[in-house]
């Protein structure tokens, strides 16, 4: 199988680097529109169109899968996406929710849900939780981790400052979505700032997860041809990647 792998930026290589550890694809497409990110301080009508000319981009590409690694437009513009697809398109929000449902069987259990400040107003998350029957949930927009995941800052004194201004008054949660393909990136900061009490959500492990469930793949793929576009500066989106991922000089 061939999938594309969709984010505004370069948060999606979080659920590449899960791709590549499972070597489920022969082949990835990645597309970050990062002449355009952030995508979780717009509005609806604003994420739609972006993501719907993401799509474009990809159907010059004979892929059989789509996954749109972001949050963000998983929880606004998968069903119009999905319309317009030739190809099956699926999203991090569904898979994240299943994955906290398997991690955490009590439903009493309190979650706390992290994501931009469009997701967390979207209440994608909240919604599907509550229909799971969890009910203690809190949910906090944290978009300021993303320009710091972005500057490289994954420890140190702005981090620790920034997650004190959001998290210093909450009760140690049970569980902790990481509702931003960014964020896995400091999973290991959060997960310490709350003494590593909590169980983590990845929305990489997510998709895996669902992924396995869903369809049928015969043979694993440890060397898959890797291409990365970019809407702007493609060769730094490729520079992060080869750092992230590991990868050899020639992506
Ligand atoms: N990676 C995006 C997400 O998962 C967040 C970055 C953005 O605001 O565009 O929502």
């Amino acid at each position: 199988m061939k999938v594309g792998v969709f984010d505004s930026g370069i948060g999606g290589l979080t659920v590449v680097k899960s791709l590549l550890e499972h070597q489920l694809f022969e082949e990835i497409i990645y597309f970050g529109d990062t002449a355009r990110v952030p995508y979780g301080v717009k509005d609806k009508n604003t994420i739609v169109r972006y993501s719907l000319e993401a799509l474009e981009f990809f159907k010059n590409f004979e892929i059989d899968l789509l996954i749109t690694a972001c949050n963000t437009v998983s929880a606004y513009a998968l069903e119009e996406m999905k319309a317009q697809a030739p190809f099956h398109v699926i999203g991090v929000v569904e898979p994240g929710i299943i994955a906290a449902k398997n991690a955490l069987s009590d439903p009493n259990a309190n979650i706390l849900v992290l994501g931009t400040k469009a997701t967390v107003n979207s209440k994608a998350y909240e919604n599907l939780l509550h229909q799971q029957g969890f009910t203690n949930t809190t949910a906090k927009a944290t978009g300021l981790f993303v320009p710091i995941i972005e500057e490289g800052l994954f420890e140190g004194e702005i981090l620790e400052s920034t997650m004190h201004h959001y998290f210093g008054n909450l009760d140690c949660p049970d569980g902790i979505i990481l509702g931003c393909t960014h964020f896995p990136l400091i999973s290991q900061a959060i997960g310490n700032y709350f003494d590593n009490k909590s169980i983590l959500i990845h929305s990489g492990e997510a998709i895996v997860e669902h992924l396995e469930s869903h369809y049928e793949f015969t043979h694993k793929h440890p060397h898959p041809k890797l291409k990365f576009f970019a809407s702007e500066n493609p060769e730094a989106l490729r520079s992060t990647a080869r750092q992230w991922l590991n990868l050899p000089d020639e992506i």
